[in-house]
């Protein structure tokens, strides 16, 4: 019973994993949703670069606020560019392109720009992470950019003017089986912050994402040590009572 139930047990574990199964090689994110200081600047790098068209339509401002450990007047000056209340969820600046008179990403990009809120939960951050690490310049998209993590893609790079441009290097090996291992890029142009820095600002970001599509698990972390210290307590406990109990019997 138990060995053929065992496999179904075993998918319901690894479904998470199973979902986000990489169809390229990805790069190691290293993101850490509980390093506050990097949510925090994954959230500001968030809200200048990608809250125009993207939505976290199951964030609301007041519970982002409180898990970052920011002031209502932190969010509502420098976080929060729609106009939106306090309490109200993350729409993006710009429309998304619903109807004929409404002009909005759908036109300009001819993709919405999807929802984030669940992405990390569907992709994987370190899909997110890849995701923002591999945009080249080609002069054969609309946008002018391609990526190697999601081809063709509509979106732009918008972290360029930090990132710099970079080039995808063929990857030795290719043409003879194909190549293992995350693309390698050259970087052509310089950007803002240097490449160790600009992998901080993926990884921020890719935190923040991952944060974001489930809140609960910076909370979970906080129960978890009082569930595991209460076992340890009644492990205690236990053993002490059978030593009681088998006493006379022994
Ligand atoms: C100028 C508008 C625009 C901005 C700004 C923008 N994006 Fe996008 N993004 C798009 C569009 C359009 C797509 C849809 C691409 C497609 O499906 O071809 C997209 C897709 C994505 C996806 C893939 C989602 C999925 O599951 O398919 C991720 C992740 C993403 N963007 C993250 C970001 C992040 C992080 C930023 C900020 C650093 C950002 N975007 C800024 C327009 C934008």
């Amino acid at each position: 019973m138990i060995k053929r139930l065992l496999p179904y047990l075993f998918a319901l574990v690894s479904g998470s994993a199973i979902a986000a199964a990489p169809a390229v090689p990805l790069m190691e994110s290293g993101a850490n949703i509980f390093d506050k200081a990097s949510l925090q600047r994954g959230a500001a790098l968030y809200f200048n670069y990608c809250g125009a068209c993207h939505s976290l339509q199951y964030m609301r401002y007041n519970r982002m606020a409180r898990d970052l450990g920011l002031s209502e007047q932190q969010v509502m000056d420098n976080l929060n560019f729609t106009g939106a209340k306090f309490g109200d969820t993350i729409h993006a600046a710009m429309p998304a392109g619903i109807g004929i008179d409404q002009v909005g990403g759908e036109d300009w990009f001819g993709k919405a720009p999807p929802d984030l809120s669940l992405t990390a939960r569907v992709r994987g951050t370190d899909w997110i992470f890849s995701y923002l690490m591999s945009f080249y310049p080609d002069p054969n998209r609309p946008s002018g950019w391609n990526n190697t993590v999601f081809k063709d893609a509509s979106m732009p790079n918008v972290l360029w003017d930090r990132q710099g441009i970079q080039m995808p290097r063929a990857a030795a090996g290719e043409g003879e089986g194909g190549h293992a291992g995350a693309p390698q890029f050259d970087l052509v142009k310089p950007g803002s912050r240097t490449p160790d820095q600009f992998r901080q600002d993926a990884r921020d970001i890719s935190a923040f994402l991952e944060y974001v599509g489930e809140p609960a698990a910076l909370e979970r972390r906080a129960y978890g040590i009082w569930v595991l210290l209460y076992l340890l307590l009644f492990t205690g406990v236990a053993w002490l009572l059978k030593q009681e109990y088998w006493k006379d019997v022994h």
